[in-house]
């Protein structure tokens, strides 16, 4: 099977934030920013797997810059790491101003998806591998937020999560 890189699935959406989509402060709601970086992710994925995906879990968001009504908002999703039937994809949200055309990293997140056959049955998505200093350290974290959401969600006992584990002993 072919083996990828981060490139492959990189994917780039830029939008305006409109008024119908912002909270009472007039900044862009969370829940449109959530579905914004989910399509995003969507694409990437199946950029990746050349197919059907879904989202399994949504492993970490961090808003940690509000975007305001008119922004320029761009989302940029790339697979960090596949897994057997799962891929790790990681989300950097920015910001510009349309009158300076200067740009700020305004929120991140990283969404699990699975690729899925035209029958619904799980699919084995191709390896990757990450070509930079960024790609790798996403990489090499993976494994760990991997365990930690699966522990989360009940499907890991938290004694088997041995990279995780290796964390904190
Ligand atoms: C996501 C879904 C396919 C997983 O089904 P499942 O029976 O739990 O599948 P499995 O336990 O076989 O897991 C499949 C893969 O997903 C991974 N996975 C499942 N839940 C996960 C979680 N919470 N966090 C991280 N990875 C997860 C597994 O580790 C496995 O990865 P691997 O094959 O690469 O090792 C299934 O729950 C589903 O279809 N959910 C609905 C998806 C959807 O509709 N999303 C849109 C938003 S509503």
């Amino acid at each position: 099977m072919q083996v990828k890189t981060p490139s492959d699935s990189f994917t780039v959406m830029t939008d305006i934030v409109l008024p119908g989509e912002t909270n009472i402060l007039k900044n862009l709601f969370g829940g449109e920013l959530l579905a914004r970086m989910d399509r995003a992710a969507s694409i990437a994925a199946g950029r990746h797997s050349d197919g059907i995906t879904v989202t399994a879990s949504v492993n970490h968001v961090a808003f940690t810059q509000a975007v305001p009504l008119g922004s320029v908002v761009t989302v940029e999703a790339a697979v960090s790491r596949a897994f057997n039937t799962s891929m790790e994809v990681f989300i950097d949200v920015w910001i510009e101003n349309r009158f300076s055309g200067k740009r700020s990293k305004a929120n991140e997140g990283i969404y699990t998806f699975v690729a899925l056959n035209d029958d619904g049955s799980r699919k084995k998505v191709p390896g990757l591998i990450p070509t930079n200093d960024l790609e790798k350290e996403r990489y090499d974290a993976a494994l760990r937020r991997k365990q930690l959401s699966l522990v989360l969600a009940g499907k890991m006992k938290p004694n088997e999560a041995t990279e995780l584990k290796a964390l904190f002993v």
